[in-house]
């Protein structure tokens, strides 16, 4: 049984296709076993205590800084004794010290075809806007492991979605959602359940 923890910031549909994924059997053998935000206010978390699972805020602005956070943080997964961790819409960048703990156990979803539009600075609509600007055809979503850089893991799946004329960010990021992100991030925990995807450190990445 795979023990998950999902990260979450915001809304929360990410954690939702999980749940529906696992409630019609699309995910098996896994159990969500808690869900933590650093954003007291996330809908997630919401998401999470409608469907019975533990769900926790660790706020930053509580501890007297980002060391203490980190630490607190770190402890606090590490209660839930977890084969995986994933962030879905997490904007808390990651201890090095979580990333060395759980390497090839952390996943994230962005809503890009990396290497485009990703990195520092590119999270949520500016992504989408991003993306408009330069003019693609197609964009799309990516589930990766997470590393010590930002956006930089080995990926695992992707899925391209088209841009359509007249699209704003707010519609290309919902069919970005419906078409690739919520289909990509319950598939990539099945088969991380059912070790069908092998961890590889990318080239050049420190230990
Ligand atoms: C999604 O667009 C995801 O790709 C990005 O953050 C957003 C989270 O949305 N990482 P939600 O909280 O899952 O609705």
């Amino acid at each position: 049984m795979l023990r998950v923890g999902v990260m979450v910031s915001g809304g929360g549909t990410n954690l939702q296709a999980i749940l529906d994924a696992v409630d019609a059997g699309k995910i098996t053998d896994t159990e969500i076993t808690v869900v933590i935000s650093n954003n007291p206010g996330a809908y997630a978390l919401e998401r999470a205590k409608k469907h019975g699972i533990e769900a926790l805020c660790i706020f930053p602005k509580d501890y007297e800084n980002r060391d203490a956070f980190n630490e607190a943080f770190l402890n606090k997964i590490d209660e839930y004794h977890l084969d995986l961790i994933v962030l879905a819409g997490f904007l808390v960048k990651i201890p090095a010290a979580m990333i060395e703990k759980y390497e090839g156990k952390i996943i994230n979803i962005h809503p890009s075809l990396i290497p485009s539009f990703c990195g520092v600075g590119f999270y949520g609509l500016k992504v989408h806007e991003a993306a408009l600007e330069r003019g693609v055809k197609v964009t799309g979503a990516t589930v990766h492991f997470v590393d010590s850089g930002m956006d930089t893991g080995p990926i695992i799946l992707q899925k391209a979605v088209k841009v359509q004329d007249g699209d704003t960010p707010e519609v290309l990021q919902r069919r970005v959602m419906e078409q690739a992100e919520w289909i990509l991030l319950p598939q990539a925990i099945q088969m991380i359940a059912h070790n069908q995807i092998a961890y590889h450190r990318r080239g050049g990445e420190k230990a």
